[in-house]
């Protein structure tokens, strides 16, 4: 039995190592072949470990990574890698950037190194590797902070939380994973404008990791379908929830032909914000404090785009968003366009999983498959006029219209 096990483990690894072989190659002269490379790679771990080293990997390097690169944030540990072009460093210099002691910044730095970021140079001596060099710029480092800060206590929390609740699906934006493990009474959007920090690093990494994913102006007809047959009179496109306005700046720039309004619905802390940030300065921009909750005020627009935002919500507060919308809709000529993950039916990419855990422990809601999409859209009388989606794991383009 066991002979059969270790020569099954040796075909799949001859596999996967030809498979490597042969995406490595087709790299070599593609490199947007790099993604299948990234995948036999993958295979080729997975066949290669014993499932007892894959059960150490997630139940105790994953959770120690997690952690250790939270800290390394804290204790800058990337950004002094990197100073004076990356020169080696010793536990002793890591340690006097911020006054911790050496004995502790020792066990952080060597974690690092163990999990890839950091390269150890020599005893106690650490560079920078490819990856510390990302972490080191703040824009990626708030990855770190704004996911371990909104989402560890409720991922610690949620297995006993659902224990509590017999397993249900958590379906209440205010009495969820989240706000077992927080004690807090209230959506996490309340939590995080009492923690302007973690919020400020939400808009911060979103944005910058989007720049390396396919913008939804690539994947939609924009031209076709909001600059021609623009009326002045109705030309707005309203990004509802579009924290401090980036979306709005990106479409601008990558569809100068629009010259319609461009207006940024938020809540008042996040308007406060980008105004702080300066958005809106040169007018092209016009911040405009909503909470979609309510009526929209602005009628018959041209696009009422929502990114990233109806994965925040249940399914029945989505209805309540989408119909207040729907009420501002000049049909035939309005069109919501929504900016979110559309889950495969089959073999869902772990982008797209981790997300749908991620809003499950921040604001009890989740990622939609397709289906789902059409079934919450037709429920509030809308249509879904096309989807639109590029490469696995990215967020897709709904366009919806009245029917
Ligand atoms: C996940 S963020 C997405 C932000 C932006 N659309 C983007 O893609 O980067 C959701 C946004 O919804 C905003 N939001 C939450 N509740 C809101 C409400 N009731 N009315 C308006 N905006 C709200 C939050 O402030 C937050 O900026």
């Amino acid at each position: 039995m066991a002979d059969q096990e270790t020569k099954a483990q040796q075909d799949r690894i001859a596999k996967a190592l030809s498979q490597v072989a042969a995406d490595g190659s087709k790299f070599q002269k593609d490199p947007e072949a790099r993604k299948e490379l990234v995948a036999s790679a993958r295979e080729l771990l997975d066949a290669a470990e014993t499932p007892v080293e894959s059960l150490l990997w997630h139940i105790w390097a994953l959770p120690t990574r997690t952690v250790a690169a939270r800290i390394a944030v804290d204790l800058k540990l990337f950004e002094t890698a990197t100073s004076n072009n990356g020169s080696p460093k010793t536990n002793e210099q890591f340690a006097a950037a911020t006054g911790a002691s050496p004995s502790l910044v020792k066990r952080i730095t060597r974690t690092c190194a163990s999990m890839n970021m950091l390269d150890e140079q020599g005893p106690g001596i650490y560079g920078p590797n490819a990856l510390t060099k990302l972490l080191a710029q703040p824009q990626y480092a708030a990855g770190i902070i704004f996911c371990f800060d909104t989402t560890q206590n409720s991922f610690a929390q949620m297995p006993g939380y659902l224990r509590n609740t017999k397993f249900q699906n958590p379906e209440s934006p205010v009495d969820g994973p989240f706000q077992f493990a927080n004690k807090h009474n209230g959506h996490a959007f309340t939590w995080l404008t009492a923690h302007p920090e973690v919020f400020a690093a939400f808009h911060g990494y979103v944005h910058t990791l989007r720049t390396h994913r396919p913008a939804w102006t690539e994947m939609y007809p924009v031209k076709e379908r909001l600059v021609e047959d623009l009326k002045m009179d109705a030309s707005a496109f309203v990004d509802l929830g579009g924290g401090v306005g980036q979306t709005l700046q990106d479409f601008n720039k990558a569809v100068p032909e629009y010259t319609g309004r461009l207006v940024l619905q938020e809540l008042g802390e996040v308007i406060g914000a980008a105004t702080a940030m300066g958005v809106g300065e040169d007018k092209r921009i016009e911040l405009q404090v909503h909470d979609f909750f309510t009526p929209q005020p602005i009628r018959g627009a041209r696009a009422y785009f929502m990114r990233s935002v109806l994965h925040d919500w249940p399914d029945e507060q989505c209805r309540q968003i989408l119909t207040h919308v729907k009420d501002a809709m000049e049909p035939g000529y309005s069109r919501i366009l929504i900016s979110d993950c559309v889950l495969a039916d089959e073999k869902a990419a772990w982008q797209h999983m981790a997300l749908d855990f991620y809003m499950m422990a921040q604001a009890s809601s989740q990622e939609r498959t397709e289906t789902e999409w059409h079934v919450l859209i037709e429920s509030c009388g809308l249509k879904i006029a096309g989807i639109y989606t590029k490469d696995q794991g990215n967020e897709g383009l709904i366009e919806v219209v009245i029917p």
